[in-house]
């Protein structure tokens, strides 16, 4: 089976790509130019295989989740490039065992790369609900989750995650860490229903996908409507004096937040 290659999804990885772009039709330049081009090309352009490379591996289960999802023919609002992946799900295994996380809640889980890599840190007590839209994404995800040991502690939720984070609020459920990774223009109401229905557990982390958005919030003139979600996400959470925040260039930006007030 022809497994299709990922775009680049990141900001590093657009400009790698923009710059190897340039430097093929500069045939003839200033040799200097060529040089600083081909250095700042090689900056962009290695720096995620390093990061890989000096990141844990992935465990098999994952590395077969990832295989798994490559090879899926998507189609419509679902591309492979959606799935987080090694580094990132090695950032979010490492949060979770860091902090201690026992109840985790993921909004938006795709075909479950995140929510395993999260689940694989947590003991045989613990919980992790994954709420998900598309039938298909989760169908795969549960696969996956049946061929690891860590795949027992996960609760799929499959629907519109506002109400299954309505109904985990009627249910008394709180959590101490939060992935939201689902469609960007409901960024913000997820952050409001989280805070507004007690769903936080004291010290929980709410750790957010995507906040750089390709570029999008600052090295756009005429940004998608994901973008501008982005943008407008961004300005809310920094605007909130309850809240605490940092925004690391990690992939295509992950912002942590906790509740200081
Ligand atoms: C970027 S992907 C998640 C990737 C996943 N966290 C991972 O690391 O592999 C976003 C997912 O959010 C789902 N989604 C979009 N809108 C949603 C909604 N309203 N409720 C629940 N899930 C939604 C999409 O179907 C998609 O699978």
């Amino acid at each position: 089976m022809t497994v299709a290659a990922a775009r680049p999804v990141t900001p590093v990885g657009i400009a790698a790509a923009l710059l190897t772009s340039v430097e093929s039709r500069l045939d003839g330049a200033d040799p200097d130019v060529l040089a600083d081009l081909a250095r700042a090309r090689t900056l962009l352009h290695g720096l995620d295989d390093y990061v890989a490379r000096c990141t844990s591996p992935a465990s098999p289960a994952l590395v077969a989740l990832e295989d798994r999802t490559r090879a899926e023919p998507w189609e419509g609002h679902l591309e492979q490039e959606m799935l987080s992946g090694h580094v990132e799900g090695a950032f979010l295994r490492m949060l979770v065992a860091i902090t201690g996380a026992r109840r985790v809640l993921e909004i938006g889980m795709f075909t479950g790369y995140s929510a395993l890599a999260m689940a694989e840190a947590m003991p045989a007590d613990a919980h992790l609900v994954a709420c998900e839209l598309d039938d298909r994404a989760a169908a795969i995800a549960r696969e996956g989750f049946a061929a690891s040991p860590a795949g027992g502690l996960i609760d799929v939720r499959v629907g519109p995650a506002a109400d299954s984070l309505r109904q985990l609020g009627a249910d008394g459920e709180w959590f101490d860490l939060v992935f939201i990774d689902a469609d960007k223009a409901g960024y913000a109401d997820y952050l409001d229903l989280l805070l507004d229905l007690d769903l936080l557990a004291p010290g929980a982390v709410v750790c957010v996908d995507n906040t750089l958005l390709q570029g999008e919030p600052w090295a756009s003139l005429s940004p998608t409507t994901n973008g501008a979600a982005i943008a407008a996400f961004n300005a809310r959470v920094a605007a909130d004096d309850r809240l605490e925040q940092v925004l690391l260039p990690l992939r295509d930006g992950v912002t942590l937040i906790r509740r200081v007030s």
